[in-house]
């Protein structure tokens, strides 16, 4: 645990430093749970979206893309349910006056029973050395047994409460498993209540007339009230697609974690509207497509087990989630939701339109079941971020800390670097930045002496270095470096388009899916 905290301490700093996500407005302190983008983070969370884009609209002729508007007239949120069951159960803290989500204070203490498990079994790896199988330790010792047990009856009570809206019994679980402020050790705690989450704001000038407004807390539903517009328009047949990225906003309670849980965040999501009945075949089918996106970016398929929802939200028939391996622990990264045909039929009602496909093949009008796929583009940075910070000890004894970003992801595909500064050795590095700066982010950098400067990369997370010296003036020959194996090999000055592109090229990426 301490390492995971340690190494989650690396990420926050690292991102600071190298300019990938400030504090919002830090010159007056930060503002909680915003952040903001820096000049590499822009780039990093550009190419995290273009990835997703690019896999979900151009490479499927059944999904398009829109751009909704953030403000919705207020009654989306009665229709989506937002404004009667968009909550989360609060708990203060009367000693402390902090304030807490009550399932999550539940959570973090069936948490620390999982990471008892861990260390049972870390244990019993050292004592039996090569011949330890740890699907067996987990299926047969009594400590380890007893503490699954006793986590799935906590959780299984938890979500029982939480969908009979009995939050007296919540109060009383966390009484009884003696939860205490994680911050004081208090447990003097008042009752838990109810807290919308959505964000309030008012639109017109006068204030009598202003009409309430809300901001958008998830992107899904300027896609729902549009279902129409796109099929009629772009003609399309169920089944089909309706993607779109933009912001939502959530007034988090449990806002902490860095950007895992914002305030103002991105989310990336897809509502696939299919005939009713197919929905259980459609789930299976983008859990599996979606798996496949992940694994492409080569960051260890054993980081993003599934975990189905017991608790399951008032619009699904069935949910899942895609977790990774966060550097505190699994959580979830991104939401499959098959959202059966609550969303369309509540407009429906609210609007008094209809929101119906009519089907030729089968000559008939129907409200479409909905498969959704919900990613937050902030929580995917993350990942990609946290999975990449590694600290290694070279053979010299020296340490190097390289952000082994996925090169297709990489803010900066090429940094080129002249040798030394003179001998007409940066004019031609700055001629190679001219003919490579068409088709990739690159950066020009003679400070300091080139290991620095391969250190500054590596740090930066760029992929490729290109050295200028010498011999490039004799032959045209130059030398690229590898950022994960610091191999270096001298190609000629013209292949080094062709090679960047062969590695950074999203098709490459892609067909490994
Ligand atoms: N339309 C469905 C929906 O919004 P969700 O599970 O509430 O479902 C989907 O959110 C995804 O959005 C999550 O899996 C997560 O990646 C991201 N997300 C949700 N709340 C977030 C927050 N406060 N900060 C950052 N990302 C968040």
């Amino acid at each position: 645990m301490a390492k995971q905290n340690d190494h989650f301490k690396k990420v926050i700093a690292h991102a600071k430093e190298y300019g990938y996500v400030f504090p919002s407005s830090e010159v007056y302190d930060g503002l909680s749970a915003v952040y903001d983008y820096g000049q590499n983070g822009v780039e990093l969370k550009n190419n995290i979206r273009e990835y997703w884009w690019k896999a979900m609209v151009q490479l499927h002729d059944n999904i398009v893309g829109i751009d909704a508007a953030i403000f919705m007239h207020p009654t989306t949120w009665k229709a989506s349910g937002h404004v009667d069951a968009f909550n989360d159960p609060l708990i203060d803290n009367k000693d402390s006056k902090k304030r807490y989500r009550a399932d999550v204070l539940v959570e973090d203490h069936v948490g620390k029973l999982d990471a008892k498990i861990e260390k049972e079994v870390a244990k019993a790896a050292k004592r039996f050395g090569d011949a330890f199988d740890k699907a067996q330790f987990l299926a047969t010792n009594p400590r380890v047994l007893k503490y699954k047990e006793q986590g799935e009856k906590i959780l299984k009570r938890l979500g029982r409460s939480l969908e009979n809206e009995d939050l007296a019994d919540v109060k009383r679980l966390i009484e009884e498993l003696a939860i205490a402020d994680p911050e004081t050790g208090s447990r003097n705690w008042t009752d838990v209540k109810q807290f919308n989450l959505m964000f309030g704001t008012k639109l017109g000038a006068s204030a009598d007339s202003a009409m309430d407004l809300y901001l958008r807390p998830e992107t899904a539903q300027g896609i729902f009230v549009n279902f129409l517009n796109v099929q009629k328009t772009g003609r399309m047949k169920i089944p089909f697609g309706i993607a779109q990225t933009g912001k939502a906003f959530r007034n988090e309670i449990v806002a902490r974690q860095f950007i895992f849980r914002m305030r103002e965040f991105e989310q990336m999501e897809m509502q696939f509207f299919i005939k009713p009945g197919t929905q259980k075949e459609w789930y299976d089918a983008w859990k599996e497509t979606r798996l496949k996106w992940h694994h492409s970016l080569g960051m260890g398929e054993e980081n993003y087990p599934f975990h189905d929802h017991e608790k399951l939200a008032h619009y699904a028939d069935a949910a899942c989630d895609i977790e990774f391996r966060f550097p505190f622990g699994f959580k979830e990264l991104e939401g499959i939701h098959s959202r059966t045909d609550f969303d369309l039929s509540s407009h429906e009602k609210h609007s008094g339109k209809k929101l119906q496909y009519f089907d030729p093949e089968i000559n008939e009008s129907y409200t479409p079941y909905v498969l959704e796929t919900s990613i937050g583009l902030d929580r995917m940075f993350l990942a990609v971020f946290s999975n990449s910070l590694t600290e290694e000890t070279l053979e010299d004894g020296s340490a190097r800390t390289v952000l082994k970003l996925p090169s297709v992801l990489a803010p900066t595909k090429v940094a080129v670097l002249p040798l030394v500064k003179k001998d007409g050795l940066p004019d031609v590095a700055k001629k190679i930045v001219e003919e490579l700066k068409w088709d990739f982010k690159v950066i020009y950098d003679e400070k300091d002496a080139v290991g620095r400067r391969y250190r500054r990369q590596d740090a930066n997370g760029t992929p490729f270095c290109i050295t200028v010296d010498h011999q490039t003036l004799e032959d045209d020959t130059v030398t690229i470096r590898h950022r994960d194996t610091m191999e270096q090999d001298r190609i000629e000055r013209s292949q080094v388009r062709g090679l960047v592109k062969d590695e950074v090229d999203i098709r490459s990426w892609f067909k490994k899916m």
